[in-house]
């Protein structure tokens, strides 16, 4: 049977070539018999002679066939590794995961959207923030490279705003491959839907599951003749719970999840991936307004995964993901980013919690 992976072509390429220049580096340039010795002496603290090198350091001097062998007990011409190449080495291969990619972020000037806004244009991407804070909006541009950022004023509950927010991404960068439909309010806390009112209701539902809508059709507009573009929308762990949020905002994550999934199924046949990622509790204004917290407050919610805290940029890494060619056969799917709460019941568990 032919071997399987899951690794693209174009990564593998990448990983390819970053194995090549570390290589070049470690071996290659910038190396001394003496400071090798002096690197030799010092690791060997953590790594006691006759324990096999790791694999990827496997140099001229080790075994054939690509195994390794012990560490002869002299020092060899193992490098110093040159830490400013490496990292920048890091840098670039980080760089080329959008490189060349347009995307649009709605909500982009706070919270989730302006570390998603940050970490894409940090791999290379060109970003064009829509958002109804215009003034937190263009900081976030001028704070990035104007050259990969702009922002452009757009209301998500209103369509000619999303159509002009597209034609914008395209006008200004010539195509659109990642609509980021991130936008989103939270409504007001009442938990008793008696309290609850119409009007409220429809809002929050015209932000989260209308906005998103609007989003997915004006990207599908420019996406479908380019027979390709990946559409990520931010759900939330209310989308397939209860009781986490208000009435408003639990349907229209459910609805956003739907939403995705009808979306998913039309837009394959144009070689476009829609997908969500729905995060658990994050310290960002919107869960720190309605919950009424601090940072502090927040992070210290309950949270099945322990030592861990999860930030906006664990968000941005999930939609980096859906956004890159490393999903480029995931479509449809509901990426939760909840360090496993929404699959528990704290209160019916057969494991005891330390
Ligand atoms: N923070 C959390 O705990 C959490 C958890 C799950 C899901 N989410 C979702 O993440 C998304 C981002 O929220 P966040 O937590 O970063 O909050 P945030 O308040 O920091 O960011 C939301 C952004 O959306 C913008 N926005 C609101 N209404 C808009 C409109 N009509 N048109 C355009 N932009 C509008 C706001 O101006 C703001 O910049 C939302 O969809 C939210 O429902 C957040």
């Amino acid at each position: 049977m032919g071997s399987f992976s899951f690794v693209s072509a174009a990564a593998a390429r990448r990983r390819n070539f970053v194995i090549k220049c570390y290589k070049f580096v470690f071996y290659g340039c910038g190396m001394s018999r003496s400071r090798g010795k002096r690197w030799n002496e010092k690791s060997a603290k953590f790594r006691p002679m006759g324990q096999p090198v790791p694999q990827f350091l496997d140099a001229p001097n080790l075994g054939q066939n690509g195994s390794s062998r012990s560490v002869p007990s002299r020092p060899t011409y193992q490098m110093v590794p040159n830490s400013f190449l490496i990292l920048l080495l890091a840098k670039i291969h980080h760089q080329l995961l959008l490189e060349g990619k347009v995307a649009l972020i709605t909500g982009g000037a706070s919270g989730i959207g302006e570390f998603t806004a940050r970490v894409f244009t940090k791999h290379g991407a060109k970003v064009v923030i829509a958002d109804v804070q215009d003034d937190l909006g263009e900081s976030v541009c001028t704070d990035l490279n104007s050259s990969s950022a702009s922002f452009v004023h757009c209301d998500v509950t209103k369509e000619e705003d999303i159509e002009n927010a597209v034609n914008t991404a395209t006008s200004k960068y010539g195509k659109l491959d990642i609509m980021f439909n991130n936008a989103g309010i939270a409504g007001t806390p009442k938990p008793n839907i008696l309290d609850n009112d119409k009007a409220e209701f429809e809002q929050v539902l015209s932000v989260n599951l209308v906005g998103s809508f609007l989003g997915i059709k004006h990207a599908a507009r420019v996406m479908i003749p380019a027979g390709q573009g990946s559409i990520i929308n931010t759900a939330s762990v209310c989308s397939t719970i209860g009781g986490g949020a208000s009435h408003a905002y639990t349907s229209s994550k459910h609805g956003v999840v739907g939403l995705m999934k009808n979306a998913a199924v039309e837009l394959g046949q144009y070689g476009i991936r829609v997908n969500c990622v729905s995060p658990y509790l994050v310290a960002t204004p919107l869960a720190k307004d309605f919950f009424n917290l601090d940072d502090d407050g927040v992070h210290g919610v309950y949270s099945n995964l322990k030592g861990k805290v999860l930030r906006p940029e664990d968000i941005a890494e999930a939609a980096l993901y859906l956004g890159s060619d490393e999903s480029k056969y995931v479509s449809g799917h509901n990426l939760l980013v909840d360090g496993g709460y929404s699959i528990v019941n704290p209160r019916f568990c057969m494991f005891e919690k330390s």
